[in-house]
């Protein structure tokens, strides 16, 4: 089929990559013309794993193309995917100006009926203020167009497999034909007729279930999904506490709460709490929604409280070990708000290094992949590559995300290049057993 992309960022690209993978015509388009001109000359602007691999292979068979002007990526598509940014708000109200400004753009640049599906998370009832914007800007106020919800559920990171392999496709519809449209465009997804470059021949063969729904129960979907993981994180974290004033350990309590099927032993992972550009928004905007048709939310705003607490449990840790901050050397590990990706936005560690460099410390800080972004933000950190790097000198070390190549660090080696046998660990790596033996002071969440 022929398929439109508006939006070029995690979502878009990814969605864009893979329905053209998967065998579609796609044609994307972005408002940033420096990023469609990237894109055109083959560059990948973000770090997501296989996604350079298929974006090339999708070029080089000429199944994706990328173009500035919005309106010729809307013709050339016969149901157009909405992927724009809906960032929050003061108020924490998802902000919805940019999904208006392409409805404005779809009705006045379209020529043909369209089918236009709401891919960013937006709060229920988007959908249908979409059709009723999509109809006034039409000339004639009578609309062509077709307005569907298929919400993402994709993670940073291992976004591309997750887009081949979904536990559940969500399509939010109004008409049968729309349903029928967008199972025919995830046919090969459903039918696992694909060259997937993550798993190599040894893809999952379950069958992601198709779910059709309304429209706004499709959107509800999203935020419900994502604030529940939101609220399984923060309770995990009060838990993680607990523990810690009672003398138990955390890993213990939720590994075994996560063999009961009904809880699920995923997102129950305690520390310095989730960051990223979905939940912290996704949770707000939940509760902005549910205030908005008389409905506390309280549960919700008490995950967001918690999380928030999280930088300051860690940092009491921290001043806790070292006393005085102002003047030590501290080598901070991880930058990114997750493992395996290069995103930065609400990450957990940008807030500890801020609070650290206001207290009067050097900060030295190393990361995999989001070094190059950090620098433009806090430009008084020394970046350091190598971790040992980072280490060399430093009273304490803090493990702020839980990239796999700080889980495998060798402490024996590190060790005699610190000036102080200090972690302080906001993601529970390692055995605290283990670090002590090894002769360190180590600090970490919920654990004796
Ligand atoms: C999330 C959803 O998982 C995805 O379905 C949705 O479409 C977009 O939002 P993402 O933001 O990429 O994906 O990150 P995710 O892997 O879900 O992690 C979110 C945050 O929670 C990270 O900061 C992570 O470090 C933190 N986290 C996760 C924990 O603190 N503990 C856990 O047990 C799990």
């Amino acid at each position: 089929m022929r398929l439109s992309v508006i939006g070029c960022g995690y979502v878009g690209l990814v969605t864009g990559a893979c329905f053209a993978a998967a065998g579609h015509e796609v044609t994307c388009t972005d408002i940033d013309a420096e990023r469609i001109r990237r894109l055109q000359a083959g560059e990948v602007p973000i770090y997501e794993q296989h996604l350079e691999e298929i974006l090339s292979s999708a070029r080089k068979d000429g199944r994706i193309s990328y173009s500035a002007d919005a309106g010729e990526a809307i013709r050339a598509g016969d149901a157009i995917f909405i992927c724009v940014g809906t960032p929050p708000k003061e108020s924490g109200e998802a902000d919805l100006s940019a999904i208006d400004q392409v409805a404005r753009q779809i009705a006045e640049q379209a020529r043909s009926p369209k089918l236009v599906i709401e891919k960013s998370t937006v709060p229920a009832r988007t959908g249908l203020e979409l059709r009723r914007a999509l109809a006034a800007y039409s000339s004639g106020g009578k609309s062509a167009f077709r307005v569907a919800s298929n919400p993402e559920f994709l993670r940073e990171g291992t976004a591309v497999g997750d887009f081949f392999h979904p536990d559940r496709i969500v399509v939010g519809v109004e008409e049968e034909s729309a349903a029928a449209d967008l199972r025919e465009i995830y046919r090969p997804i459903l039918e696992h007729k694909f060259h997937c470059p993550v798993h190599q021949g040894s893809c999952p063969t379950s069958q992601p279930a198709f779910l059709v729904t309304t429209i706004n129960s499709a959107e509800l979907i999203k935020h419900a999904s994502n604030s529940f993981l939101a609220l399984k994180i923060s309770y995990a974290n009060v838990i993680s506490d607990l523990c810690e004033r009672i003398g138990a350990d955390v890993k213990e309590v939720t590994h075994a709460m996560g063999l009961d099927p009904r809880i699920g032993g995923q997102f129950l992972s305690a520390g310095l709490g989730f960051g990223g550009f979905c939940f912290p928004k996704d949770v707000q905007a939940f509760i902005h929604l549910a205030a908005s048709v008389g409905v506390d939310f309280d549960l919700l705003k008490a995950t967001e409280r918690v999380n928030k607490q999280r930088i300051d449990r860690f940092l009491e840790k921290v001043h806790k070990a070292l006393w005085v901050v102002k003047g030590k050397h501290v080598a901070v590990l991880g930058l990114a708000f997750k493992a395996n990706t290069d995103d930065i936005r609400f990450a957990p560690a940008l807030e500890v290094v801020k609070r650290l460099l206001e207290e009067g410390a050097m900060v030295h800080a190393t990361d995999p992949e989001a070094i190059s972004r950090t620098k433009a933000l806090l430009p008084k950190v020394t970046y350091h590559e190598d971790p040992y790097e980072a280490l060399r000198g430093a009273d304490a070390a803090l493990i702020c995300t839980e990239w796999d190549v700080f889980r495998h660090l060798d402490w024996k080696r590190a060790k005699p290049l610190m000036a102080r046998s200090l972690v302080v660990d906001g993601r529970n790596l390692y055995s605290p057993k283990h670090m002590r033996e090894l002769g360190f002071e180590y600090h970490s969440f919920g654990r004796a």
